[in-house]
């Protein structure tokens, strides 16, 4: 990859015979730069759980076309038995993944858009969700950019951002949304540091975050998660920036495991924290964080992932969750694509999205 590339990567997309989802293996970077070609059920799941695709909104787009794909598999030779199918993979690939609402918000747009026409054939249904599918995708790159002109408008040029997990161009589709004000500010010649962590469980920003900003020449520098306090302390940070999977409608926010401890400093050193993301990361159907539902992962990611020998003996227990909720009185503002929602949360998301508080 050419480093003026890494805005443009295309982490998904439909394949060029249309019959598969083409996505760049994110579990392999960044010493391994592998494109998948996946069109089977059991694939497609398994790239989501296995985090080949990963990020909140790639997930979503990655939907779109995983149903599309899986739609056109379909023998069905009538609509109701066709939706069937489809609901069928709707549900399959939303158990791959719990906590990114983003995958259930898609499969579900995806569904409606084959249940929509009830009049219609299934070959034409077929084609429907094709330009469904393709519309998620050209809709996050639109998100990315007004994120990122949001997100650029709360720091100054020379200003340290420190970032948690990846939330790039490889998450999403182009910028990213917590890493886009940064790639932005670079394209107008404005200078931010970033300061990346997420070392630990599955080193998301040694291996994406420090690998896109090196790429593009963005003045950045990894950190392990526990140096967090310290470079705070140092007066090196100015803004935390960080992605989210689901923000209920009271503003908690799930985001990878970690980021709640970067939030509770940053709000000790007086740091203002920023959550940056898509309105498909929003779940209005969730009222707070206690709601959101937390997915564990395999503790072998702790005992020996990453590691030439095992960190632990094989009998050690061990507690993986993915991500945690950081509360929304830690939270500056959630900046989304439609603009900028400051405290109370429940009351300017509602706003943004023209809800009633209550909804
Ligand atoms: O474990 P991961 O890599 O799936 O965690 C991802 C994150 O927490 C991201 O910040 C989030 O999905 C937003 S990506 C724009």
């Amino acid at each position: 990859m050419k480093p003026d590339q890494i805005t443009h990567v295309e982490s998904v997309r439909l394949s060029d015979d249309g019959r598969a989802v083409r996505i760049l293996d994110q579990s392999r970077l960044p010493n391994e730069t592998v494109y998948l070609e996946l069109s089977e059920p059991e694939a497609l799941y398994e790239a989501i759980h296995s985090l080949r695709v990963r990020g909140a909104p790639a997930i979503g787009i990655f939907a779109g076309y995983a149903m599309y794909v899986l739609a056109l598999r379909s023998q069905a030779t009538n609509l109701p038995d066709f939706v069937e199918e489809c609901r069928g993979y709707r549900d399959y690939l939303n158990a791959s993944r719990p906590t990114a609402v983003n995958l259930r918000h898609m499969l579900d747009r995806m569904l409606a858009a084959a249940e929509s026409l009830p009049c219609m054939d299934v070959d034409s249904v077929k084609d429907v969700m094709r330009q469904a599918a393709l519309a998620i995708h050209r809709e996050d790159i639109a998100m990315c950019r007004a994120i990122s002109r949001y997100g650029l408008s709360l720091v100054k040029d020379g200003d340290g951002i420190l970032t948690h997990c990846n939330a790039g161009p490889l998450a999403t589709s182009r910028y990213g949304t917590a890493l886009g004000p940064l790639f932005l500010a670079k394209e107008e010649g404005i200078t931010l540091h970033a300061w990346c962590d997420e070392t630990r469980p599955l080193l998301q920003g040694a291996r994406l975050t420090a690998y896109e900003l090196q790429q593009a020449g963005i003045d950045c520098t990894l950190i392990c998660d526990n140096m967090a306090s310290i470079v705070m302390k140092e007066g090196k940070i100015n803004a935390c920036f960080v992605g989210c999977d689901r923000v209920a409608r009271n503003g908690d926010t799930a985001n990878k495991i970690g980021t709640s401890g970067v939030a509770i400093l940053a709000r000790h050193y007086g740091i203002p924290f920023y959550v940056l993301g898509p309105s498909s990361s929003i779940d209005f159907s969730c009222p707070d964080g206690d709601h959101i539902p937390i997915e564990l992962r395999d503790g072998e990611e702790i005992k020996s992932k990453f590691f030439l020998q095992p960190s632990s003996l094989p009998e050690v227990r061990c507690y993986n969750p993915a991500f945690d909720v950081t509360d929304h009185d830690l939270i500056t503002a959630i900046v989304t694509e439609r603009g900028i929602c400051y405290p109370p949360f429940s009351e300017s998301l509602a706003a943004l999205f023209g809800r009633k508080s209550s909804d």
